[in-house]
């Protein structure tokens, strides 16, 4: 039996990990290829598009995949959206492996926005001139105008223009310690985070840095999850695959 697992992160990596150990199961993880170096899971890899949903329907069809596991990032909404048409048009289970969201607490002080331009325009509003951004390189160009501000941009590839014209560069990959970004927030002067609900532990720490600074957050909100059958923890895919018969 064959299951493909969109990936591109830590949870499509560690269920992998899980699969590729089970007889009689093939485990295939897809990654986008945009990260240079990227992180490979265990089995076999594909990297690429499948070039849209009949991309992904032929795929399927021809690798005769029997289960698909979307277990891609929160705001992957794209390959997401390709994961339901497709196998809904095959005819295969399609499972969403998601981790939950960030939970705001008594002591912070977030703002929540839609997308990236919108987090643009809120800084005006929330003021400060140093911004720590963690929403990944690709989202760049919404902050490009912003010449009043100085932005730190962390991400794990360089990131290409339109860029902020005064900014700062540091290329890491989580996960993060508290202890480490509460260093950086401080040696920065960071007044602002913009960040994306992406959930989870590895990159978490930034917020209970934040909290204890006071620093205010710009937290971009996730798109809808589609109505499909989800869990949130490896374990839980692992269980509904197997009640699954994979
Ligand atoms: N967005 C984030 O903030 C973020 C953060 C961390 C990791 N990632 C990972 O990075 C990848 C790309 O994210 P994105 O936000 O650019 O995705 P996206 O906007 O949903 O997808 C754009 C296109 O990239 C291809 N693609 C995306 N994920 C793929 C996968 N796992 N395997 C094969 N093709 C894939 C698809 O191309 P075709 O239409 O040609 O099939 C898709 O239409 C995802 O795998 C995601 O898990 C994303």
């Amino acid at each position: 039996m064959k299951v493909l697992i969109l990936g591109g992160t830590g949870e499509a990596r560690r269920l992998a990990a899980v699969l590729a150990g089970r007889p009689g199961l093939e485990v295939v993880s897809s990654l986008a290829g945009r990260v240079r170096a990227p992180a490979l899971p265990e089995g076999q890899v594909r990297i690429g598009g499948f070039g849209g949903v009949d991309g992904l329907e032929d795929y399927l069809r021809r690798s005769g995949i029997a289960a698909v596991v979307d277990a891609t990032h929160p705001f992957a909404a794209v390959i997401t959206e390709s994961a339901v048409a497709a196998a809904e048009r095959v005819g295969v289970p399609l499972l969403l492996l998601r981790r939950p969201g960030w939970v705001e607490g008594a002591d912070d002080d977030w703002h929540w926005v839609r997308s990236l331009d919108e987090a643009a325009s809120a800084l005006h509003e929330i003021g400060g001139e140093r911004v720590f951004l963690t929403t990944g390189r690709l989202g760049l160009a919404a902050f490009a105008g912003l010449d009043e501000h100085w932005f730190l941009v962390r991400s794990v590839d360089p990131p290409e223009p339109p860029t902020p014209k005064r900014m700062g560069l540091l290329l890491a990959r989580g996960p993060f310690t508290l202890p480490g970004e509460r260093a950086l927030l401080t040696e920065h002067g960071i007044d602002v985070l913009v960040t994306k609900d992406s959930g989870g532990e590895a990159t978490a720490a930034k917020l209970q840095a934040a909290r204890e600074l006071r620093i205010p957050v710009l937290i971009q909100a996730r798109p809808a999850a589609p109505p499909v059958p989800t869990v949130t923890t490896v374990d839980a895919a692992v269980a509904a695959l197997t009640t699954h018969g994979v």
